[in-house]
């Protein structure tokens, strides 16, 4: 018989890119508050594990509407900050808002299929990556990690968050809420997420939970080794 889980699971890696992009590019106005009620926290907190520093060359990859990007360039002003979205909306967003505020950072975000990077091998000495896995079949995760782990350079720092899976209750909501809408939600996957860092090449190297209200997130710093 198959599990709920087993069929969300299924029905992601079957609707993954065109569905996810669409929900996400209608989202992209009403998506701030969302990062601010569920996920600033897990942001300040990944920002101080990940050692990220002025003069960098730093990606994102799966903006949204660019809150955690500004925070990049704010404390990268003489590097490069580079971004990608899969939704079009978001990623105009984030440059937009990104440029306003910053006007004479380098800094570049771009819509983006994270499954193909634009970059080449050995650009960036730091990539974040939050909130994105969960909505990624699972192959496509480890297509996403190969790609993080090519444009990284030697040594380079990915700092992922995800959703985390601590909370019971809000696993149980978690399920019915990704039934009615799964490329929004997508599956929860923390548990797995090391085992597939580490199987890609990266070395984990730090790990926190995070609740912000009832809201899990688990964060995890690993490096190209
Ligand atoms: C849950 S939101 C997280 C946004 C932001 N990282 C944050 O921390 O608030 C997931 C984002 O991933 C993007 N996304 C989903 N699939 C993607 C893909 N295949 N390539 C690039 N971005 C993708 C969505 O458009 C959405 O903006």
């Amino acid at each position: 018989m198959q599990t709920a889980v087993g069929y969300q699971t299924e029905r992601l890696h079957k609707t993954i890119a065109k569905r996810t992009k669409r929900v996400y590019d209608h989202l992209a106005p009403m998506y701030p508050a969302s990062t601010y009620f569920f996920h600033r926290k897990a942001h300040k907190i990944a920002l101080e594990m990940s050692g990220v520093r002025n003069g960098m060359n730093v990606l994102e990859v799966a903006t949204g509407s660019g809150e955690m990007f500004r925070q990049l360039v704010r404390m990268n002003p003489s590097g490069a900050t580079c971004g990608v979205d899969i939704s079009p909306r978001m990623a105009a967003r984030t440059q937009s808002h990104a440029r306003k505020q910053f006007p004479k950072a380098s800094l570049h975000c771009q819509a983006v299929d994270c499954r193909s990077l634009p970059y080449r091998d050995g650009s960036f000495d730091q990539i974040f990556c939050c909130y994105l896995f969960e909505l990624l079949s699972t192959d496509d995760i480890y297509q996403t990690m190969e790609e993080m782990y090519r444009v990284l350079k030697p040594r380079g720092v990915l700092t992922s968050i995800l959703i985390g899976q601590q909370v019971e209750f809000f696993n149980r909501a978690y399920l019915v809420a990704a039934s009615v809408v799964p490329a929004f939600w997508g599956r929860q996957m923390d548990h797995s997420a090391p085992s597939i860092l580490e199987a890609t090449g990266f070395r984990v190297t730090g790990e926190r939970l995070v609740k912000q209200s009832f809201y899990p997130s688990r964060i995890l710093t690993s490096i190209k080794s």
